[in-house]
């Protein structure tokens, strides 16, 4: 048995020996030194770690894939590959690549993949690099030291599947980046510095399957960012800096399955309510959303929370004065006939208008010394409703119907950001800082 099964193996064996014999001196004119050129399945170039320094001037112009990783080139001229009409797939990542050149990809139509990962030192692109890859499916541009994405960088590339973005420094994405790609289903932008994602950014996406944003600095989601992404089913923006996120936002994502938004500093409150009502309906999978704010449901999941946590609403004012009285208290400023501190149901009390004035005629630094002494009185509290009203009420965010935190809540998050510090000083002060928090 075992003779006639190696009788078997050898017949392809033969024909494999005797094909690559008659093709590699009549397909593959010349191989490069240094590389390894076989024909079989395909005319393959391969000069993987070979400590090139450089593309080799010399590769066959029939080759379909072209193998260079791993070596220390730091340049792509635009010659380099001009004459390889037939590449499919080419293979450069892990070099020390500072600059492509633009016309370095012209022409090569049968592209299909592209791997230009893992060189750290090219920081950007030229915008018309890519023109002309109708072929190209997958590309690979993670840890590539990208500081921006040029307009029309990925323009006409409507083949395309598969788009690595992520591990670079991208802090802004703008708007109709990824307009052509209606064929993309992987789009992985994680371990960037994202701030924020705009009303069209990803506009045209219509078959994207999988978007990966988690590792970056999301603090701003426009209400119809998501607006094409109706086939999307993997979204992750965990370790983010979202404080809020409303359901409109969340809604044209009517496949999604698995939702990862952990690991944000979410404010649950009034605002919050949309999103809660969004889970109510969402079928898929989702991490824990933990409650950052207010300080009575920090660590909760958002999604497990009583409609009534929701009530109240801890807003920007709040926060703010939270902060002016922490600094005073620091400075040993604050009063001491102060009332009593947060009652258990210290939520709904806590934002009463009076409250929020108060806190805002001393957050403008208007306050005379009497601001610190008698905060109930009622002398002081018209004199700060006067004064506070018109130009917090305009950039109040529930006012306007964009669904972005305004830069009231913006205030307000960057006031969040001494809360760490809060967590550090000992528990007493701890303790009693919070109870301010919540509200007097
Ligand atoms: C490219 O492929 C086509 C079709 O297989 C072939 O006819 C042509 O000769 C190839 N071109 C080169 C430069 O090898
Ligand atoms: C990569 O190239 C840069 C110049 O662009 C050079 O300073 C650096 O030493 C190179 N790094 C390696 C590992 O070759
Ligand atoms: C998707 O790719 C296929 C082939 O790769 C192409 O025929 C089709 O036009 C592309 N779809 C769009 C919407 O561009
Ligand atoms: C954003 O969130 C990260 C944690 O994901 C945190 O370390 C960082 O301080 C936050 N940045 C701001 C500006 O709050
Ligand atoms: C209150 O507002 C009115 C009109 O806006 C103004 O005339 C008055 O001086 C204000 N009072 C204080 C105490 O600011
Ligand atoms: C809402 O905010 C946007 C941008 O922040 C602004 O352009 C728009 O005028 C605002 N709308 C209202 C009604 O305030």
């Amino acid at each position: 048995v075992v003779p006639h099964s190696e009788r078997e193996f050898q017949a392809p064996l033969k024909l494999l020996i005797l094909v690559l014999c008659l093709n590699i001196p009549s397909e593959v004119e010349s191989c490069p030194g240094a590389c390894v050129c076989y024909s079989e399945p395909k005319i393959t170039i391969s000069c993987q770690q070979q400590g090139l320094t450089a593309i080799p001037t010399e590769i066959p112009i029939q080759s379909q894939r072209i193998f260079l990783h791993n070596n220390r080139i730091t340049l792509v001229r635009a010659t380099s590959f001009t004459s390889c009409r037939n590449m499919t797939i080419l293979w450069i990542h892990s070099n020390n690549i500072s600059l492509i050149e633009p016309g370095a990809f012209y022409g090569l139509t049968k592209l299909e993949e592209l791997d230009l990962s893992d060189n750290t030192n090219l920081k950007s692109i030229n915008p018309v690099t890519f023109r002309g890859l109708v072929h190209l499916h997958t590309l690979h541009l993670d840890r590539c030291g990208l500081l921006e994405l040029s307009t029309g960088l990925f323009r006409g590339l409507f083949s395309l599947q598969y788009l690595y973005l992520q591990d670079n420094n991208l802090q802004i994405l703008l708007d109709d980046t990824f307009i052509d790609l209606a064929n993309l289903t992987y789009l992985f932008l994680h371990g960037n510095k994202i701030k924020s994602l705009s009303e069209n950014v990803f506009r045209g996406l219509i078959n994207l399957d999988r978007l990966l944003l988690h590792q970056n600095r999301v603090s701003l989601v426009h209400r119809r960012a998501f607006h094409d992404l109706g086939k999307v089913m993997t979204l992750y923006l965990f370790n983010n800096n979202l404080t809020v996120l409303t359901g409109d936002t969340m809604a044209p994502l009517v496949s999604l399955q698995y939702l990862r938004l952990n690991g944000n500093q979410w404010i649950c409150d009034c605002q919050a309510r949309s999103l809660w009502n969004w889970f109510k309906q969402f079928k898929g999978s989702s991490s824990e959303l933990e409650c950052h704010l207010p300080p009575r449901l920090a660590g909760r999941d958002l999604k497990r929370l009583q409609s009534s946590d929701l009530d109240s609403c801890v807003d920007s004012f709040n926060q703010i004065r939270t902060s002016v009285f922490s600094t005073k208290t620091r400075l040993g400023k604050l009063p001491t006939g102060l009332p009593p501190l947060g009652s258990h149901d210290g939520s709904s009390k806590c934002c009463q208008p009076e409250m929020d004035k108060s806190f805002i005629y001393e957050a403008k630094g208007k306050a005379g010394p009497s601001s610190h002494s008698s905060r109930s009185s009622n002398n002081h509290l018209k004199e700060k409703e006067n004064m506070s009203r018109p130009k917090y009420m305009e950039t109040d965010p529930s006012k306007n119907g964009t669904g972005l935190p305004s830069t009231v809540r913006k205030l307000c998050y960057t006031k969040l950001n001494w809360m760490p510090l809060l967590k550090q000083t000992n528990k007493k002060k701890t303790n009693k800082k919070r109870q301010i928090l919540r509200c007097t």
